[in-house]
This record gives C-alpha cells, sequence and structure tokens, in this order.
C-alpha cells in the first residue's frame, strides 16, 4: 500500500491539484517516471552506473535525473553526518525527492549506499509497485578496497574516518531487489544493458517497446 502524504506539523494545509497530471506529463514524455534505486558499498559503481545508464536513457530521448550521494551532501542533506540516524534521515529527504521527480515524469536514478534495508523498503512503500526499482551493485568489499577511488578506505583502515560502510558501519544487502549487477564481473557496458533492459519488463513496464 502507498503511504499517503500527510502533513506532519503543519496544519491548515490542503493538498492542491494540478491540472498538468503526471498521466498527461508521461504521455508527453513517451515513457513512464520510475525511481531506479542503486545501492551498493562505496566504490561499487553506483554513482557511475547511474550516469552511464542515464547518458544511454538521455540518448534515448528520456526525461532522466541523477540524485547523487556526493552531491546531494553538498546542498540538500549538508547538515547531516554518516551516523545511524544521519543516515536514515539522508534517504528519507532522498526518498521524497525522488518521489517529487517520479512524479514529475522523470526517470530518478538515486546513487546513494543506503546501507539499512528498512530505509529502502520505507521508499518502496511510498511509491506503486513496478515504480521502485531497486538496483544492487553487488562488489566484493575487497574489491571497492582495491579501487579505493576516494582513498577513503585508506582512511577508514587508519581510523581516521568513523562509521565507515563496510569497515566499520553496516551494510545490508538487498534481500530481493530487482535486479542485481556485478560490477566486479561485468563490464559497465554490461551493467547497464541488464539495467536498461529490466525497465522493458514486467506489467507496466517504465519503457515501451517502440522506444527500443
Ligand atoms: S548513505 O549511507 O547515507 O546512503 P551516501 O551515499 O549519502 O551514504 O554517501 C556516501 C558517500 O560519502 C561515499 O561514497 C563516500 O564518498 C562518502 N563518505 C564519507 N564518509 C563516509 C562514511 N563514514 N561511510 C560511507 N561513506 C562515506
Amino acid at each position: 500500500m502507498v503511504k499517503e502524504n500527510t502533513a506532519a506539523v503543519s496544519g491548515n494545509v490542503v493538498w492542491h491539484h494540478a491540472t498538468v497530471t503526471r498521466a498527461r506529463r508521461e504521455a508527453q514524455n513517451g515513457h513512464r517516471g520510475a525511481i531506479l534505486w542503486f545501492t551498493g558499498l562505496s566504490g561499487a559503481g553506483k554513482s557511475t552506473l547511474a550516469h552511464e545508464v542515464e547518458e544511454h536513457l538521455h540518448q534515448m530521448g528520456c526525461r532522466t535525473f541523477v540524485l547523487d550521494g556526493d552531491n546531494v551532501r553538498h546542498g540538500l542533506c549538508g547538515d547531516l553526518g554518516f551516523s545511524a540516524e544521519d543516515r536514515v534521515e539522508n534517504i528519507r529527504r532522498i526518498g521524497e525527492i525522488a518521489k517529487l521527480f517520479m512524479e514529475a515524469g522523470v526517470i530518478v536514478l538515486t546513487a546513494f549506499i543506503s546501507p539499512f534495508r528498512a530505509d529502502r523498503d520505507k521508499v518502496r512503500a511510498m511509491v506503486h509497485p513496478g515504480e521502485f526499482v531497486e538496483i544492487y551493485c553487488r562488489c566484493p568489499i575487497e574489491v571497492c578496497e582495491q579501487r579505493d577511488a576516494k582513498g577513503l578506505y585508506k582512511k577508514a583502515r587508519a581510523g581516521e574516518i568513523v562509521q565507515f560502510t563496510g569497515i566499520s558501519s553496516p551494510y545490508e544487502a538487498p534481500g530481493e531487489p530487482e535486479l542485481m549487477v556485478d560490477t566486479s564481473m561485468h563490464s559497465l557496458d554490461e551493467c547497464v544493458r541488464q539495467v536498461v533492459a529490466i525497465l522493458y519488463s514486467g506489467t507496466r513496464p517504465i519503457l515501451s517497446r517502440a522506444q527500443k
């Protein structure tokens, strides 16, 4: 069941219904709005894959937007750190923003570690079945650590960063993601192909065959 929006603190707030509806936006775009939720360890390739999928979809004429952990943490979530509570709040905000983008008819791609299963499931519960597509970027921590593109694993091992995911803070892998891509085994192109392929599947596909 989809959780309805509730005005938590503010009273006397009435929902305004737009005449330009989601259905009209989607008809204009030629595809459905959706949330492609990439989750995985730091260095697993979430951002790289999300941006590459976006590039592919953009070239097909789709409306897309990537919400990226490292970028969002400079602005919207600039007040949050990496404690468990802050990560929960981070994902709550991202979920709400992603939903807005989706309602605007956009295919929004989110690239956050989002380490807690319950938080990802909360976002899933905020939208209709099929609209939240969980993509687990699986990659052994040894490989992430070897890549260490940002030098953060080295710092975490040295104790210079505390509560680092996979080392001193947990990561809960998805039980039943819509898709698992193994970024240590497959090329970027192959992972993109796998992600795009599932957008044509299901009872209400996000992309229609005509868009191929
Ligand atoms: S999340 O856990 O709340 O989902 P998010 O995806 O926004 O995390 O941010 C993760 C990024 O922040 C990492 O890719 C990394 O660059 C950086 N980072 C800095 N400190 C940490 C930390 N303690 N744990 C994980 N990532 C960290």
